[in-house]
């Protein structure tokens, strides 16, 4: 039985505050003061002492901790280049990174194009997709992901393998052309072939490379799907290091949504990130928890139990507890150029709390002498600020448009040098 006003119920959700008004009174963690109390008054305390400790208390607390590094035995493959691809406007590579040295799987396949026209080694985007490399661009040449993939059925995808018909399907979301136009290059994996988004306790994906014997999970402090994911970035990055033609010192790193936190996290824990970009994150990403607006803690532990450590869920409706907020994830990247970029509908994401963290990171990127972020007010739609925290938020959904790829490349320009 399924009345109608169950549906009813569940269109209008009592649970969730779109009422600015009602947002509760809350006091941010301190940045700039150690949990022991002390003042960050120098860079050197900052990368000394604070900005340690916080990457510890995000593991500990929130994504859970990352496996350091590669492991041991991981292949990189170059199984093509095409230096005629997109009619000649790039180069195509397509690469394969094996995991484990024992087995075909779990692997990681990466996309990379890069700009014909432009310098070599040419700054790169990079960017995890939803749903294949395929999805990215119509180009024949992309190989089908094998992987698991949620089902898409007016493409055919019935029972979780794409199809043909998903060749491009996110084309609108990667401007490839305009990217290489603009003298950048585009890397670009599916973040399925490193964990697969689902509940399966973490049986599949990269997770069981790492248990100890006897191990069949993660511990509650150990990392989730998003640890997962922002780990595969690292490695797509250990690729772009070792390729001649990419210009590995201006690697930006980009993600929309569920992959906008992901973005973070990863340019939070791994400084060869010259740039960080972050496509409404929302909850867990850029927006401060403690505003409880749209998507909460509790929202996002129980529609995604697996997204974040388990430690996480014992802050469900208890954010004041929480030993971090949001505002600290973004420090994590400073002085590194860093962009929150929100959308007017995408209220779920909580635009304001995604301006209020960029805003309180700001003392974090001017104690490392930056400008940090060049207003304390909201901007106005489609108002982009190009400091080095840059940030805008733009009439719209909940996408990733060429508007907002428009800003990335000019904040790309700005602070990576123009290719
Ligand atoms: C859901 C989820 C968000 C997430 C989004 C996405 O809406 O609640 O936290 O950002 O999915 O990844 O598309």
């Amino acid at each position: 039985m399924n009345p109608w006003w169950i549906g009813l119920l569940l269109l209008v959700r009592t649970d969730v505050n779109y009422d600015e008004s009602k947002v509760p009174r809350y006091t941010l963690p301190d940045p700039l003061r150690t949990e022991a109390g002390e003042p960050v008054t120098t860079p050197e305390i900052w990368f000394e002492k604070r900005r340690p400790e916080l990457l510890e208390l995000f593991a500990e607390h929130v994504y859970g901790h990352t496996p350091g590094g590669a492991p041991e035995g991981m292949r990189i493959v170059l199984d093509a280049t095409d230096e005629t691809a997109l009619g000649g406007k790039a180069t195509r590579k397509l690469y394969t990174v094996y995991f484990d040295p024992e087995r075909p799987k779990p692997y990681m396949e990466l996309l990379v194009y890069l700009p014909n026209d432009g310098p070599r080694p040419a700054p790169v985007f990079l960017g995890l997709n939803f749903h294949g490399n395929q999805s990215v661009h119509p180009d024949p040449e992309i190989p089908i992901t094998r992987s698991w993939v949620r089902n898409v059925p007016e493409r055919g995808v019935t029972n979780h393998r794409a199809t043909e018909a998903t060749r491009g399907m996110a084309a609108s979301r990667w401007p490839v052309e305009r990217i290489l136009e603009r003298g950048y290059g585009l890397a670009t994996a599916y973040y399925g072939d490193l964990d697969p988004d689902f509940d399966d306790g973490f049986q599949n994906g990269v997770h069981p490379l790492f248990y100890r014997p006897g191990q069949s999970r993660p511990l509650p402090n150990e990392w989730g799907a998003i640890g997962a994911w922002a780990w595969g970035l690292s490695r797509a990055m250990d690729v772009l290091e070792r390729d001649p033609d990419v210009d590995a010192k201006r690697v930006a790193v980009m993600g929309h949504s569920r992959l906008g936190k992901t973005a973070l996290w990863a340019g939070a824990q791994d400084e060869r990130f010259a740039l960080v970009i972050s496509n409404n994150s929302g909850c867990g990403g850029a927006a401060l928890s403690r505003r409880r607006f749209g998507e909460t803690v509790r929202h996002i532990n129980t529609a995604f139990p697996h997204w974040f450590c388990e430690n996480f869920h014992r802050y469900n409706d208890r954010e004041d507890d929480l030993p971090v907020d949001q505002h600290e994830l973004i420090a994590l990247i400073a002085p590194r150029p860093v962009y929150i970029a929100s959308a007017e509908e995408d209220l779920w994401a909580d635009p304001r709390g995604e301006f209020l963290a960029a805003l309180a990171a700001d003392p974090v990127y001017r104690l490392l002498g930056t400008d940090g972020l060049a207003t304390d007010k909201m901007p106005d739609l489609s108002r982009p600020i190009h400091s080095r925290i840059g940030y805008h938020i733009r009439p719209g959904k909940h996408d990733v448009t060429l508007y907002d790829w428009e800003q990335y490349l000019n904040f790309a320009d700005r602070h990576l040098g123009k290719p």
